[in-house]
Parts: C-alpha cells; structure tokens; sequence
C-alpha cells in the first residue's frame, strides 16, 4: 500500500453473521469512498465475533466470505490492507496492556454490554465485558486519524478517546487520539420484521436483513413478508416505522429522494410498492453478487489478500505496541535494547530495579570467549547458555553488570 502518506482510516466488522444491506449502504459505500482520501485498514473483527457462541465452520466460511465481500463491494487492495484481527498479534498484547489500567466501572457503564449481557450480567463471558478494551486497542495501535462506525460503536468510541488520554497523561504522547465518523450516506435501516430495533447481521431471525448474498427469490419473500403499518398509504412517517424503514430502503437502493418515491405511489397500496422494492434491491445487489462469484471461488487470491493486509497491519501495529511496552517499562526484548546493554562509554550505572540476572553474566563472559577463540568452562547452566546465544548479537556495547569498557575488558 503506498498509501502512508495520507490520514489514516482504520475500521471493522464482525463475521457474527453474513453481510447485509444495512452493511453496505451503512459501512462498505463508504469506506470504498474514503480510500481515495486516505490509507485504509479494514479489520475483520474475528476475536469480537467470538464474545458470542460462533460455530467454527460457519466462522471460518463467513470470514473468507466477507474478504471476496468486501472486494466485491469496492475495496480495493492496492489501496487498502484487508486483514482478519487474529492475524495480528499486537491486537491481544496491547488489549493486555490496556485491561490493566481500565476500571471495570467503566466497561460496567457501557450500554451495549448491558443490552447483550441483558440481566444475567454474571453468567456472560469475560470475552464480551471487555469486548471495548479490544476494540480500543484495534483502533490506539493504528494511529487511527479516523474510524469511521455505526451510531452504535459512539460509546465506544468515547471510551477509546478516553482510554488514549488518560494513558498518554500517565506515560507520555503514545497514542493518537482517533475521530469518530459516522457515514454520511448512511440511512439507519431497522429490522424488516422489527423496526424498532437496527437492521442486523448478527439478529437470529434472518428475516429482519436482507442478505448482501441473498438470491432473488428470498430478496422477494423477505420483503413481502416485511411489517408494514395499518393504512395503506407508502408515506414516512413517525406513527409508520415499518413503512418509513421500507422507504429509506428504497431511497438508499435506488438513489431517489423519499418524496419522489412517496408521490409515485399515491393511490396505490403496500402490495404494489413492496413488489417494487424488491425488484430494485435484486438489481442492486446484481453486480456485487456477481463480482463476489468471481472473487469467493479463488481461495489462491483470498489467502493472498490476507496474507498482504495480515503484512500491513504487522508492521505498523508492532511499532506501536514497543512505543507502549517501552513506555511503560517492559524490556522489549528487542535486539537493539540498550538498557541491556549499554553503549561503550556509558557510565549510568545501572537501575537499582534491574538487578543483573545470572544469564547476563553468562553472556559476558560467553562473548568475550566468541572474540578471542578461547575456551573457557562457563560455570552457568545450559539454558542460560542458550539465553545468552539468543541475545549476543553485537560486541559493540557494554554487559549489564559493569559499567564502562575498561571495567568489562579486567572482567575477562
Ligand atoms: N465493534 C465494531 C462493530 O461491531 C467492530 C469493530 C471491532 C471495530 N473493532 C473495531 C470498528 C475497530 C471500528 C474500529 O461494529
């Protein structure tokens, strides 16, 4: 992706249920959008879609399901990283991190817990209550400039804001703090057989969606089986929830204003106009689902998308998550770490917190044997040995225990 010069957008979706128009008209038209203005993450939030009970087979279908979606919908992967959550491993360190300095009010407080966890608080899974704290970490490791969700995601989004602060306030500027977007394009679509509550992928009834990949004869029983208001007239409403739902639908998949549609079907009933609809959605969803058969059946392509985003997201995710361990005193590990090893020259002695564990002394003397060919009976263990292997990369600096060169060559 030579796309890193421009803002950053960062978002995702869970493989919680199949792709549904509200997805699209909601998410995906936009995110195709946004590409052309900024480099693009596109998560597949894998480890948030298992807070609920999936069964495995299902999830790893929809999964590359959603991969060919997303290419049919508009994604373009020369411009964005396409990668499933589980790929990247920072996701779960920094969730880690994260869930060490979050209070549980706060993941007590959030509202979409309480309405999934509804009254048995107790018996959901921890997965879930700290489902926020992963999302945070999702977004805090990309540098995120914007995150574009669903009216849905806003607390969360505020909790990811606060989350940012209230760690850079502790250990310094880490993080970016992120902007919520919401789509512009985005009407709310409600369930076709609840429209008090949002169209959903993961809602158990498949009737309340209709399905990016549903075939037309479904499309059609679907909306016909859809709740419509007493009354005959098609007008948006308040009192009418489940027609003015059915005409935001309309407006969204034919690209007509809401008044236009209401006059064309002045005198005529629910029947009619419903018939209408649905012809206009299966002409809608044609070219996706035909640009969809000509992705989903290459598993060679699909894996290779992966593997590229999956490459991507590494990458930039690893440089933050060491600027976070740094930060808050985690040795990296890695093998420039100069805290280890001190640059010749140095005289800081050392942290009076960070005694020299015994592998340290093993690989001083190890080294100084590696550079004059000598044999010397290492009084360490073996697996201190192999420890000490690991980490001598350079004779450039100076071992832990002494603090300057001169003092580290009498050692020898
Ligand atoms: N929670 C989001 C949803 O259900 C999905 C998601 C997970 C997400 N991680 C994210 C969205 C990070 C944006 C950024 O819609």
């Amino acid at each position: 992706m030579g796309e890193l010069h421009k803002p950053l957008m960062l978002t995702g979706l869970q493989p919680s249920g199949p792709l549904m128009i509200g997805n699209y008209i909601g998410a995906l038209k936009d995110w195709a959008g946004l590409q052309a203005t900024h480099a693009s993450f596109l998560m597949i939030a894998d480890l948030h879609a298992i807070t609920f009970p999936q069964d495995p087979d299902v999830l790893r279908r929809r999964s590359f399901e959603f991969v060919a979606l997303f290419a049919a919908c508009g994604i373009d992967i020369g411009k964005s990283a396409i990668f499933m959550q589980s790929h990247v491993p920072a996701h779960t360190q920094l969730l880690w991190v994260l869930n060490c300095v979050t209070p549980m009010g706060d993941l007590q407080r959030m509202t979409q817990f309480k309405d999934k966890a509804g009254r048995r608080a107790m018996d959901v899974h921890v997965g879930l209550f700290d489902y926020p704290v992963l999302m945070a970490a999702d977004i805090l490791l990309y540098g995120a400039d914007l995150v574009p969700v669903g009216d849905d995601q806003r607390q969360h989004m505020e909790f990811t804001r606060r989350m940012a602060r209230k760690f850079n306030s502790a250990y310094g500027e880490v993080f970016k703090i992120p902007a919520t977007y919401t789509p512009r394009t985005g009407a709310r679509l409600m369930g076709l057989q609840d429209p008090a509550v949002k169209m959903s992928k993961s809602d158990p009834n498949p009737d309340n969606y209709v399905a990016l990949l549903d075939p037309p004869e479904v499309i059609r029983r679907k909306i016909r089986a859809a709740v419509t208001d007493s009354g005959s007239e098609v007008r948006g409403d308040a009192s009418k929830p489940g027609i003015s739902n059915l005409l935001a639908l309309y407006a969204a998949v034919s690209g007509e204003r809401t008044e236009s549609i209401e006059a064309r079907y002045v005198g005529k009933g629910y029947a009619e106009f419903k018939n209408d609809l649905a012809e206009r959605i299966i002409d809608f969803l044609d070219p996706i689902q035909k640009r969809y058969r000509s992705i989903e059946a290459d598993r060679v392509l699909l894996n290779e998308i992966l593997r590229q985003g999956a490459d991507q997201a590494r990458e930039r995710s690893e440089t933050t998550l060491a600027r976070v361990y740094e930060a808050i005193g985690l040795v990296t590990g890695r093998q420039d770490d100069r805290r280890f090893y001190r640059p010749r020259g140095s005289t800081r002695r050392q942290s009076p917190d960070f005694p020299a564990p015994a592998t340290a002394r093993a690989l001083h003397k190890r080294r100084n044997v590696m550079g004059t060919e000598e044999t010397k009976d290492l009084s360490t263990t073996a697996a201190a040995e192999t420890d000490a292997d690991a980490e001598c990369i350079s004779d450039c600096c100076v071992c832990c225990c002494c603090d300057t060169e001169e003092e580290c060559r009498m050692e020898e």
